[in-house]
């Protein structure tokens, strides 16, 4: 499919949408975000991909929301609106995972589309940051809540309350980015991460991370149970079986996705 703003490509398994409004720095306007809802919602309902990569250009992975198209809007509109709704919520609710390959500046709604991801994969090259503030807003498309469950209150907080920008070294030490690699290894670096997910099975993938985003959702004694039920679940499906019987037979898994 043919999209303006966006470039979505399958690499074997792996989903690839890259964010490709390089004259503004990927910020990510209406169209944009229409755009990558509809790329996700491909990859979602396409069996043969098992795992989808969000990425952006050397110098933006996405420099926020379209500030020249929110300039114009008034109270009224966005919350009769509800602007910042499921469109965007799109990534952080794909059931496939999603990794984020960011170099270059994440920041604003950009910082907040890459921690809706899985994980983030960063470039050396990356910054992170809620600059909203500095402009007269605040984040809105979760930052305020993400980025201090990923990072903690203070570091949040002080990001939130001065637009502070995080580099790549900063961000992996408060665990907000997987790990950094060298800018020019990064998609190569995420597209193999992804391919090792989607040759797993697909089923027990979701669980997992079904599992993991449980932990932020509840308690640890019934996140600790959802994830039991979740496990037990496993044991109803061929590729549990497949997975334990390659072990002993000392051979690779070919799983099947049932
Ligand atoms: C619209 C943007 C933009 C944005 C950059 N551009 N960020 N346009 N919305 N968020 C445009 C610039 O206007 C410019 O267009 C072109 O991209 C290149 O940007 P420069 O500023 O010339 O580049 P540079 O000097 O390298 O500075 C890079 C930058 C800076 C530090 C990232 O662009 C910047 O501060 N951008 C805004 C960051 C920000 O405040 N983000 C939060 C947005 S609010 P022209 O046409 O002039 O060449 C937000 C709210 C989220 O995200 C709430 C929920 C979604």
């Amino acid at each position: 499919m043919a999209y303006e703003h966006i470039l979505a490509e399958k690499k074997g398994r792996v989903g690839l949408i890259t964010l490709n409004r390089p004259k503004a720095l990927n910020a990510l306007c209406t169209p944009l975000i229409d755009e990558l809802g509809a790329a996700l919602d491909v990859f979602e309902a396409d069996s043969e991909i098992g795992c989808i990569v969000l990425t952006g250009s050397e110098k933006a992975f996405a420099a926020g929301a379209d500030i020249k198209e929110m300039s114009e809007r008034d109270f009224i509109d966005v919350y009769s609106n509800d602007f910042i709704t499921d469109d965007w919520e799109k990534v952080a609710k794909c059931r496939k995972p999603v990794i984020a390959a960011v170099a270059g500046y994440a920041l604003g709604g950009g910082c907040e589309m890459a921690m809706m991801c899985d994980f983030i994969i960063a470039a050396d090259n990356a910054k992170f940051g809620q600059p909203e503030i500095t402009i007269g807003t605040i984040p809105g498309a979760g930052g305020t809540q993400r980025l201090t469950r990923a990072v903690g209150k203070a570091k949040a907080m002080e990001m939130c309350l001065t637009g502070r920008i995080m580099d790549a070294e900063e961000a992996e030490r408060s665990g907000l980015v997987t790990r950094i690699v060298p800018l020019d290894n990064l998609l190569e670096n995420a597209l193999e991460t992804a391919d090792k997910i989607a040759k797993l099975s697909q089923p027990v993938v979701m669980m997992a991370k079904e599992s993991v985003n449980k932990a932020f959702e509840t308690t640890l004694a019934e996140g600790v149970m959802f994830e039991r039920r979740a496990f037990h679940t496993t044991f109803a499906l061929e590729d549990r079986k497949e997975g334990m019987s390659a072990f002993a037979e000392k051979r690779q898994p070919n799983f099947q996705n049932k």
